[in-house]
């Protein structure tokens, strides 16, 4: 049985006291239904140390939404593997696309996120898709094959076994425009295939996450799908009562 996954990825919203409230109420809510699903929250990282302590034994689990290519040392700004691990983050995002559109995020750079978060107990997110002309012009295969390959394909079986994949088609993303939950299922189980022929049967536990404007009322349709195993969410995780509800939609 694979892991079902419902994450919250809060991008750059809500002040520290906003985020407080929101975990309260996604943590009051959860415990009124019981979703099935692991629940994950990916606030910014000025929030992880405050948010961690609100999390301690309620089940949810504390991701942050990127980390250094480095260990530590000289890189002004930045915020290592280690420093996540050590606040209590159990999850890491990597390679988001709005981070490899803006913030010229390579799968060079990811690599090295990749492994140095395994190596301090993370459990990276990483996220794949293809932008709109990419899927306009039938490439979207070949691209999240590539972006698998490049970074993935290095890693020894029993750390690619800890790795969770979210594909988000870059034109879904914060647009309002889903894809279809066949759009969805193809390319997820292409995914899956192109993971087994690496990996082996070690690809049927890897849980593949969709994003890209899931919300309550498309929730159910797309975690229907064989190899939809849940959801990353950006808009309706930030409002309690829609992330919960997605949560439930399995
Ligand atoms: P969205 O974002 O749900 O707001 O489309 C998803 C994401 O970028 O992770």
């Amino acid at each position: 049985m694979r892991k079902k996954i419902v994450a919250g990825n809060w991008k750059m919203n809500t002040t520290i006291s906003e985020g407080e409230l929101l975990v309260n109420q996604i943590l009051t809510l959860k415990k009124e239904s019981q979703p099935e699903a692991e629940l994950i929250v990916a606030p910014p990282f000025t929030h992880l140390a405050t948010i961690s302590k609100l999390l301690q034994g309620s089940g949810v689990a504390l991701s942050s939404q990127n980390c250094a290519d480095e260990l530590s040392g000289a890189y002004t700004g930045e915020v290592s593997a280690s420093m996540l691990n050590a606040v209590g983050c159990e999850y890491v995002i990597l390679g988001h696309s709005e981070r490899r559109e803006y913030y010229g995020e390579t799968s060079a750079k990811l690599v090295k996120k990749v492994k140095l978060s395994l190596a301090n107990n993370l459990t990276p997110i990483f996220c794949i898709g293809e932008k709109l002309e990419e899927r306009e012009a039938n490439k979207h295969f070949e691209v999240v094959e590539e972006q698998i390959k490049e970074v993935l394909f290095g890693l020894d079986p029993e750390d690619f076994a800890k790795i969770v994949i979210a594909y988000e088609p870059v034109w879904a993303i914060g647009t309002g425009k889903t894809a279809t939950s066949a759009q969805a299922q193809e390319i997820h189980k292409y995914i899956r295939e192109v993971l087994a022929g690496k990996f082996g049967e070690l690809a049927q536990n890897t849980p593949i996450l969709y994003g890209g404007s899931c919300k309550p009322s498309n929730a159910a349709e797309i975690f229907a799908q064989p190899d939809v195993d849940g959801g990353l969410i950006g808009g309706a995780s930030l409002v309690a009562a829609d992330f919960i509800a997605i949560a439930k939609a399995f």
